[in-house]
């Protein structure tokens, strides 16, 4: 991004501050008005107030719809946090009438919160009428689903049912068949559909059964809704771990400002390249992406990996897999040949989900993040853990808290009784 690009965003966040309505605990007497899109925050928390300039940009690109955007200090309106439940900081929640809350699990980014809220506040499946808003979803740059043919039969109630699950993730709607005709062609209907850069993917399953016709739509939606090669974060890595397939990770390193150094870019773009090319071999059991913060991927293999670096995780059974040539000397073909063999169950892996790998990641986890306070700070950490207190103090928050796999740690503790915790 350019430099002036900084200044003018800078600008806007300050001018749109105002857009984000401070809500106290008299909000749960209004919450059943419209729709709300709530961050739950604590004035100690870093992450919080890292969440606060996109939260300002969120409210700011959401004015103009029925979703009103607001914030809680939880550590002046406690029934708050207790009433919906808050259990880390910060929280994002939509709140839909009287019942209906959905928390927000993905990366913190405006477009994702965005989408989140806008997904929830229609129904389930949204009905397209026109042919100008087809051509708009088409347009959106969203992974979109859509269903063709009557609002009736076990297609069309299992489609519904998966929307109503999945709708905090994913965009559903539906289409009627002269419309689909005209824009996609021919078509067997029922059918359901996958719209995603610049290409539809078809549900190809002609299930009888109704219960094996569920799981296999649930599977095939939960699977289908990320893109062909994506950015795997701590904070959407979770989503990706439900999916059974195997996840294989382009490990790269990038800055503060996003740039990623060339030779890594072209690392990325080479394994990008074997599932762009051979989408039809591979795409069924491995989901490709690309990781930019080392310290997922190390703690995931339990060791300093050197950069870049490819990485395979069995989604299931957390085990690991990685090539025997170092990055710089791999081609798409050795790609081919050991994703091959980890399909074949001929390569080696590692760690896994048993009780001793558990131990060592939450052992290797807590060693990591004690260097990197020496590094950041060597005379409060001498300090810190001469004092038995402290180290008593890690020992248990990196038990409680370490597990990556459930990507927790984006998140601070609540609790009230330490507000200078940050
Ligand atoms: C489909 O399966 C899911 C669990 O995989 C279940 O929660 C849901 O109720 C099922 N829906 C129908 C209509 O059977
Ligand atoms: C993970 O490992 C298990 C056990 O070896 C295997 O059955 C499964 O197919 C692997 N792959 C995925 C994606 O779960
Ligand atoms: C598994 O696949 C690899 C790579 O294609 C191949 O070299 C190896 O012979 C295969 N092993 C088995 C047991 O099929």
């Amino acid at each position: 991004m350019a430099p002036y690009m900084f200044i003018f965003l800078g600008f806007l966040s300050y001018a749109s501050t105002s857009r984000v309505l401070e809500l106290s605990d008299r909000f749960l007497d209004v919450r059943k008005d419209g729709h709300w899109l709530v961050m739950f925050y604590a004035p100690w928390c870093a992450h919080c107030k890292r969440l606060e300039p996109v939260w300002a940009h969120v409210a700011q690109a959401l004015y103009n719809s029925n979703i009103r955007v607001g914030k809680v200090d939880c550590t002046r309106y406690t029934t708050m946090s207790t009433t919906f439940g808050v259990s880390g900081f910060p929280t994002i929640m939509f709140l839909k009438g009287d019942v209906k809350e959905f928390t927000f699990q993905g990366d913190r980014t405006k477009d994702e919160i965005i989408n989140f809220a806008l997904r929830l506040s229609g129904p389930p499946v949204q009905q397209v009428t026109r042919q100008e808003s087809f051509d708009m979803l088409k347009s959106s740059n969203n992974i979109f689903f859509s269903y063709v043919g009557p609002y009736e039969g076990p297609l069309w109630e299992l489609y519904y049912d998966v929307a109503v699950r999945f709708q905090p993730f994913s965009f559903f709607y539906s289409l009627s068949p002269t419309l689909a005709k005209k824009h996609i062609g021919d078509m067997k209907t029922p059918t359901v559909l996958v719209y995603k850069e610049d290409s539809l993917y078809f549900f190809e399953d002609n299930e009888i059964d109704q219960q094996k016709l569920n799981s296999s739509l649930t599977h095939w939606v939960n699977t289908e809704r990320f893109g062909t090669f994506v950015k795997i974060t701590r904070g959407n890595i979770h989503q990706f771990m439900q999916t059974s397939k195997y996840l294989v990770l382009a490990v790269v390193f990038e800055n503060k400002l996003e740039e990623v150094p060339e030779d890594m870019i072209m690392f990325r773009d080479m394994i990008k390249s074997v599932i762009v090319n051979h989408r039809d071999k591979f795409h069924r059991h491995f989901q490709f992406g690309w990781v930019a913060s080392p310290d997922l991927a190390n703690s995931i293999a339990m060791t300093e990996l050197p950069l870049p670096y490819l990485l395979v995780v069995n989604s299931t059974t957390n085990h690991h897999h990685f090539p025997d040539d170092e990055a710089h000397h791999l081609t798409p073909d050795a790609v081919h040949m050991f994703l091959d063999s980890i399909l074949n169950q001929s390569a080696p892996s590692y760690g896994g989900n048993s009780i001793p790998v558990r131990l060592y990641r939450t052992y290797f986890e807590a060693r990591t993040s004690l260097s990197e306070m020496w590094r950041g700070n060597p005379v409060l950490t001498a300090v810190l853990f001469g004092l038995p207190l402290g180290f008593l103090s890690l020992i248990c928050y990196s038990i409680c808290c370490a597990d990556i796999l459930d990507a927790d740690d984006e998140e601070d503790e609540a609790d009230y009784s330490h507000e200078k915790k940050d």
